[in-house]
């Protein structure tokens, strides 16, 4: 196995009770991390991740200073800040723009957008004492926003401005920050009552399973299946990594090929 030389280090991940957080957590830990694991609820998953759950909303305006003062007391510093925490739009995805309404979209950039500005805010001087890193999570919508409600896609293009942005000024100063772009990832935003599936499934009056099979296709996804968390997970891991020290800036895509041009 590849020794990421990720042991002893330290991360905090937002979104971590279920899903993509979830699975990045335990992968950092098994990488030999100690793990902050931000989250508005304690789930049996993440009871028994080894990651020390630390319970705040990040779309409060005091959440991220919260995370970062409690990351500090139980894991003594942070070096890697993994900004997983995101979604929504389930509403529109069945309906469209034009029953869109504002509330919708300001909660979707709250979520999306700007709990990851004011957690990368809180978090920066630590990351910059400690010569750290930040992985943030866009999503291939914000390349290809047919894929997506529209509110949801606009919020990742934002995402993906941010993080390139960040990564000019304090990479100078440092600070790695790279950012992932998934196609569709087999997660609770899909199969949970309510979430993506059930939503595509009421509007087309096709089962649940049915949408999850046909999605990949519909979405371009070349290799016609969802990603795995765990794959994503690995991805942040070396992203995390100091053998990824000369990456910088970047956006990988983990899609299965659904973003088509170079
Ligand atoms: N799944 C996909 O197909 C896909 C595709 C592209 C991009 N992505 C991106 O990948 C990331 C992870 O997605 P996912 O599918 O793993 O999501 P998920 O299964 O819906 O999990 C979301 C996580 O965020 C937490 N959370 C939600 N609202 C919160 C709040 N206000 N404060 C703190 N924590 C909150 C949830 O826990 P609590 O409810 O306990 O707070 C949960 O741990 C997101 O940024 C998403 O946009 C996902």
């Amino acid at each position: 196995m590849m020794d990421l030389e990720l042991a002893g280090k330290t991360a905090v991940v937002t979104g971590a009770s279920r899903g993509i957080g979830l699975a990045i957590a335990t992968e950092l830990i098994a990488s030999g991390m100690r793990v902050g694991a931000g989250a508005r609820t304690l789930t049996d998953g993440l009871k028994t991740s080894g990651a020390v759950p630390i319970i705040t909303d990040l779309t409060a305006p005091d959440g991220p200073a919260l995370l970062l003062d409690q990351a500090r007391d139980e894991l003594g510093g942070v070096d890697v800040l993994v900004n997983n925490l995101g979604g929504g739009g389930e509403t529109e995805m069945a309906t469209g723009f034009l029953d869109s309404t504002d509330r919708e979209w300001s909660e979707i950039f709250d979520l999306n957008f700007f709990s990851m500005v004011r957690t990368t805010r809180a978090f920066l001087p630590e990351l910059i004492q400690r010569r750290g890193s930040i992985v943030n999570f866009s999503s291939m919508t914000a390349r290809i926003p047919h894929t997506s409600p529209l509110a949801y896609a606009a919020a990742k293009g934002a995402v993906s401005t941010f993080s390139k942005g960040i990564a000019e000024e304090f990479g100078p100063r440092g600070v790695r920050v790279n950012t992932i772009s998934p196609g569709p990832v087999l997660t609770e935003q899909w199969t949970a009552p309510g979430g993506y599936g059930a939503q595509y499934a009421a509007a087309r009056n096709v089962t649940v399973e049915q949408v999850l099979t046909d999605i990949p296709r519909e979405m371009g996804v070349t290799t016609g299946a969802f990603a795995d968390p765990r794959q994503v997970a690995a991805l942040v891991a070396f992203l995390s990594s100091p053998l990824a020290g000369a990456v910088h800036g970047a956006d990988y895509a983990i899609d299965g090929g659904a973003i088509k041009t170079v």
